[in-house]
């Protein structure tokens, strides 16, 4: 956490048990953690392929798209009451 602001950098779910909310579930958690810091923005760089999962947990891409490490990227960020 820097100041108020959570970054997040590795997810991943093994492949055998994808797309049963784990990930969302992970997400809420991290969500829930970083508000008992004392956080009040979350952001983290987003593979494109999963713009989706993000966006339904409430976050909201920012900017142009970018490669990482070979892979297009693009930056999101949530606000946190
Ligand atoms: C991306 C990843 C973490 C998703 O984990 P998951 O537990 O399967 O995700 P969820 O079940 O919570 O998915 C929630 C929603 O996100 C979206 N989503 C998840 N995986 C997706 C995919 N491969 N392609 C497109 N949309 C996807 C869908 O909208 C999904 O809802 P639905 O299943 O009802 O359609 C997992 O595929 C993974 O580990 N991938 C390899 C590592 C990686 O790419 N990490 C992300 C780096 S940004």
């Amino acid at each position: 956490m820097i100041g108020r602001t959570v970054q997040f950098s590795r997810l991943a779910v093994h492949p055998a048990v994808r797309r049963r909310g784990i990930a969302t579930a992970l997400l809420e958690a991290a969500e829930t953690e970083g508000t008992e810091a004392g956080a009040r923005r979350l952001v983290l760089h987003a593979q494109t392929y999963a713009r989706a999962l993000y966006e339904h947990a409430g976050y909201r891409a920012r900017g142009s798209l970018f490669r990482e490490a070979g892979i297009e990227h693009v930056a999101m960020e949530k606000e946190l009451p």
